[in-house]
């Protein structure tokens, strides 16, 4: 069966795709440095999936700006690797605020380094994960993959680099074959609580944090706003469950490596927006506990409404999301009840 390299494998949404790959008989070399997870959760997702011999989930621990390194895994692929899922890189909003240089030297400089390396062994068909992040503040919703992008942070901008430097490629070269998956909002866990996001020190995302204010390690949830032009003030999300997104890569795969190569662009989310007052009220219905919260200013780089239509992925992947606000918010209880310090126990 043909062989994937996945960087950032270790990650959230990397382990749960590497779940759904390997049900799907792929082999899979993982290289990432662990600089934002831990090696436990492909302990995991090997026991989750079964796997009768290690041989079919190796791990490189290694860094996609390494030519080392990436040579050192593309070497160990016995039959060569097929194709590269991308998921490393550093992804918090705030953080490229503050720290600029580093999203681009590891997203941009990282994914340059990888598409040197997939050249160099003959590989050329990647999906990459990118962001609704790359739409800024969006001038209608839902938002399509023809809406424009107008990145308003550093993490944004990186994206939108990312997509330029891999599609300017396949026009410099041919029989390239790439997919660009505009992630929404990721949320959720493996529905056996045994995977999930493990985020170290304070989350930035909502569902973490929403989950450790319900399981009591933290008082209160803050909410970046209630002024905004929304139903309720709050900020509205198109939430996706990690095992729905983790879907649609292994859609993405399979409909890369049976067509002509192309550069293909998809919206991954529900189509549906929630806003933060909908998820704590859905999160605490199915955990059963309150969560506490505080209305406070809007946060830097936030916009009032993101939500996908999701119809072209729906179209040409034949994906589309099935699971609900309150199955992610059941999942990522069960995450949080099992594994309160995410890996670190
Ligand atoms: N989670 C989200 O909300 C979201 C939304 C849109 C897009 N994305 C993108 O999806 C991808 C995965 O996100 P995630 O939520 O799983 O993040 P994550 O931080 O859990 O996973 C990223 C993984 O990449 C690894 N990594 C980071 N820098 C590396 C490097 N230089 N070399 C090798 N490995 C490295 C980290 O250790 C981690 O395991 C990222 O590219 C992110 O930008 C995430």
């Amino acid at each position: 069966m043909a062989q994937l390299l996945i960087t950032g494998g270790a990650g959230f949404i990397g382990s749960h795709t590497c779940l759904i790959l390997l049900e799907a008989g792929y082999d899979l070399v993982v290289l990432d440095n662990f600089s934002n997870s831990s090696s436990e959760s492909l302990r995991r997702v090997a026991e989750l999936s079964k796997i009768g011999h290690e041989d079919r989930l190796k791990v490189f621990e290694g860094d996609i700006r390494s030519r080392e390194d990436l040579d050192r895994v593309f070497f160990s692929a016995r039959d060569g690797i097929h194709a590269v899922v991308h998921f490393a890189g550093l992804k918090a909003v705030g953080e490229s605020l503050l720290f600029p240089l580093a999203y681009w030297d590891v997203n941009v400089g990282g994914s340059r380094t990888l598409l040197a390396a997939m050249r160099r062994h003959g590989c050329r068909t990647i999906v990459f994960s990118s962001s609704a992040t790359l739409y800024g503040d969006p001038r209608e919703v839902p938002i399509t993959e023809k809406s424009k992008v107008q990145p308003i942070n550093p993490y944004g901008r990186t994206k939108a680099a990312i997509e330029k430097m891999l599609s300017g490629y396949a026009k410099a070269e041919a029989g390239w074959r790439i997919a660009f998956l505009r992630y929404f909002n990721p949320v959720g866990a493996h529905q056996s609580g045994q995977i999930g996001e493990s985020p170290s020190g304070i989350p930035n995302n909502l569902f973490p944090f929403v989950s450790q204010v319900a399981i009591g390690l933290r008082d209160h949830l803050q909410v970046f706003g209630g002024d905004w032009p929304t139903k309720d003030g709050t900020a509205i999300r198109d939430y996706i469950h990690v095992m729905d997104l983790a879907e649609g890569h292994r859609a993405a795969l399979e409909l890369l490596q049976h067509e002509e190569p192309q550069v293909l662009t998809f919206n991954l989310g529900s189509g549906q927006g929630y806003s933060v007052i909908e998820v704590i009220k859905a999160f605490e219905q199915e955990s059963g506990r309150s969560v506490p919260y505080v209305i406070g200013a809007r946060r830097k780089g936030d916009v009032a409404c993101s939500v996908a239509d999701p119809s072209y992925a729906a179209k040409c992947l034949g994906w589309r999301t099935k699971r609900s606000l309150n199955e992610m918010c059941r999942d990522s209880w069960l995450w949080q009840q099992s594994s309160p310090q995410g890996y670190l126990e």
